[in-house]
């Protein structure tokens, strides 16, 4: 899967686009992060299919790499506020088979 290229302060929301998350509302959800207030440094990008769509709306942030699985709309004001200005993940929405708990 490519990156695009990140300066080191910048951040990419990328919400998948492709049929499954499609399917689960994730049109929405682009559309709720796009409309959201933002810090200077996050993008907010339609990806294509991120190689989770059983657990789907997938939405991943890179570079640093937190993946979110089964995204509704509440969870993005959650995801904006919490994550992306005060840099805390949402752990409830965290995707349980890439950030394994112990
Ligand atoms: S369709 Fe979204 S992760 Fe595959």
């Amino acid at each position: 899967m490519e990156k695009p290229e990140l300066s080191a302060h910048q951040k990419c929301v990328l919400v998948c686009q492709n049929t499954s998350c499609l399917n689960n509302g994730s049109g929405q959800i682009l559309a709720l992060f796009e409309n959201s207030n933002l810090p200077e440094n996050v993008s907010i990008i339609a990806a294509e299919c991120q190689g989770q769509c059983s657990v789907g709306p997938t939405v991943r942030i890179i570079p640093e790499e937190t993946w979110y699985c089964r995204v509704n709309p509440s969870d993005v004001p959650k995801i904006v506020t919490q994550h992306l200005w005060k840099g805390n993940r949402v752990e409830e929405k965290l995707h349980p088979r890439i950030h394994l708990r112990f």
